[in-house]
């Protein structure tokens, strides 16, 4: 079943985005992500959709319609909450400062483009049409928004790269983020 991110479903999705996301957030640790999807919540142009069996979360999609600014939103629906948990990353992990700036000039911060944050099905449910079910269901969701296309970004090295193209989204440019080779893909009409 396909539904809305609920607040009670936020612990699931932390668990695997913390497992199966290797990007800067989940360094950031379960407590400032639980406090990422809950303030998301809040936000109106965000939206994450579950998959569900059995009461069981086995995968999400979260996309926003307007991602400039959007992390400053995300942060002052919990000002404190965020510093406590960033304060507590960067005292065990005093690089992780260099980290946070570089990952903010992310240049999709800079833009009005809609954007597909994240796709992720657990490990052991890959593979069987779910990956393909979360994003149609992001389509639909942009489309009820009246958004017709929307970029997704993805690291070279990531096999997620081939479910984009075979899900019929085209490569639109490639470019350099923190020292990684990063692609942009666009999906939906032009
Ligand atoms: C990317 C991901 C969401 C795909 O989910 P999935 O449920 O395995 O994908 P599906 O089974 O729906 O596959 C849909 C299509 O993509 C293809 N595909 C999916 N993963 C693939 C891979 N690693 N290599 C080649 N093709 C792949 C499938 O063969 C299928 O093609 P078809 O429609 O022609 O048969 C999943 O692999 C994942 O969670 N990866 C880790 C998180 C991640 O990297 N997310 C993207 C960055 S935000």
């Amino acid at each position: 079943m396909l539904r809305k991110l609920e607040a009670h479903d936020i612990r699931e999705v932390v668990k695997i985005h913390k497992t199966e996301l290797a990007g800067f957030l989940s360094q950031l640790g379960e407590d400032f992500l639980e406090k990422f999807y809950k303030a998301s919540l809040k936000i109106p142009e965000v939206f994450t959709i579950v998959i569900e069996e059995k009461k069981q979360i086995l995968g999400f999609v979260s996309g926003t319609t307007k991602l400039k600014g959007l992390y400053k939103k995300i942060f002052f629906r919990n000002p404190f909450g965020f510093i406590y948990s960033l304060l507590i990353y960067f005292i065990t992990h005093p690089k992780g400062i260099v980290k946070l700036t570089k990952t903010m000039v992310y240049p999709g911060f800079e833009s009005d483009i809609p954007e597909l944050l994240t796709i992720v099905v657990a490990k052991d449910q890959r593979n069987k049409g779910l990956g393909k079910k979360l994003f149609l269901a992001a389509v639909c969701e942009f489309r009820k928004r009246g958004v017709g296309k929307f970029r997704i970004s993805v690291y070279e090295r990531l096999p997620a790269n081939k479910f984009y193209k075979a899900i019929g989204c085209k490569k639109e440019k490639e470019f350099d983020f923190m020292g990684e080779k990063m692609n942009y893909y666009k999906y939906g009409d032009v």
